[in-house]
């Protein structure tokens, strides 16, 4: 092994977090490390690596994509590492950054990654009163229930599935990393249904590394009931529940070119671009 790159310990959870944060929209705290490195199918041995203020992690998106988790200022012998792992692992190789990163999309390029994708992140202010939402008729909208969790999952598959290369989690990864998770929060969880069906979910929390900040972290609604306002409803409603619980703000994630019109729904909300992420893969395989 290259000298400066060594196998993270337990004791560098910290470090870990900290340069994880580095150039990141959001700080990233200890647990969320600690829940990277306990995900089925991890093995911190050989798929994750920390340097001299940098940190990698490799990881399998699914049976044909590799992830390179790549973080703070890699040197050239990491991302070495990092892309020698993921061939190990097969598969498309994909990685990115986001655009103020320069270093690191340049690094990428001259190694013959090409940018196949962008996507925001956008936010909206909490600080004002946010709009009751207008609830379309026939539909009810409430929090999570115990043995809601196939519910939601299932209706997470579905929706996603008209979405750019949707990735599809087994039930018990999208648990590891959606339930069994300190930030789980099942009032903060919310189905929308129309006569005991679910039309529509968001699923939400508080940000484990960032405590003024709710996150959605998925919204979807089923192809039938798309286009009636219960995606904006949804997210209204999630506004106001993050709202009251003293949170300045809300963030999202969202694919540039999410092809259900994602963007044009939080732009009509209110909320607003504030990173860009630049996603790129490898041509090499
Ligand atoms: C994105 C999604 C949640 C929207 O849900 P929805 O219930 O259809 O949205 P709404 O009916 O509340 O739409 C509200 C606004 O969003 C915008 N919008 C919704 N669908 C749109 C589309 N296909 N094209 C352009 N704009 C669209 C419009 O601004 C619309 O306003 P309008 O009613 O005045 O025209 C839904 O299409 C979906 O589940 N997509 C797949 C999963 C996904 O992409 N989730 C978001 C990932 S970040």
């Amino acid at each position: 092994m290259t000298p400066s790159l060594r196998v993270p310990t337990d004791a560098d959870v910290e470090d870990v977090a900290r340069i994880m944060s580095e150039g990141w929209p959001e700080a990233v705290d200890a647990g969320q490390v600690r829940q990277a490195w306990a995900s089925p199918g991890f093995d911190r041995e050989r798929d994750a690596r920390i340097a001299p203020g940098a940190y990698v992690h490799v990881e399998a998106l699914d049976r044909d994509r590799v992830w390179i988790n790549l973080r703070g200022r890699p040197s050239t012998a990491l991302v070495d590492w990092a892309e020698g792992r993921a061939r190990e692992r097969g598969g498309r190789i994909l990685c990115g950054s986001w655009a103020a990163n320069e270093s690191v999309l340049e690094e990428l390029r001259r190694r013959g990654f090409r940018q196949i994708r962008h996507s925001f992140r956008m936010s909206i202010s909490l600080e004002d009163e946010v709009p009751v939402p207008v609830v379309p008729a026939g539909v009810r909208l409430r929090t999570f229930e115990d043995g809601d969790e196939r519910s939601f999952y299932d209706a997470q598959l579905e929706a996603f599935a008209d979405t750019w290369e949707p990735i599809d989690h087994p039930y018990d990864e999208w648990a590891h990393w959606l339930l069994d998770t300190p930030s789980f929060d099942p009032e903060l969880w919310f189905l929308a249904e129309v006569g005991g069906a679910v039309a529509g979910f968001a699923i939400c929390r508080v940000h484990p590394g960032n405590s003024d900040l709710g996150w959605i972290q998925i919204l979807g609604v089923r192809r039938p009931w798309r286009g009636k306002g219960i995606g904006r409803a949804l997210l209204l409603n999630a506004f106001r529940a993050l709202r009251a619980r003293g949170l300045r703000r809300a963030g999202l994630g969202v694919d540039a070119e999410n092809p259900t019109g994602a963007t044009s729904l939080y732009e009509s909300v209110g909320m607003r671009v504030v990173d860009r992420f630049e996603l790129y893969e490898t041509e090499h395989t």
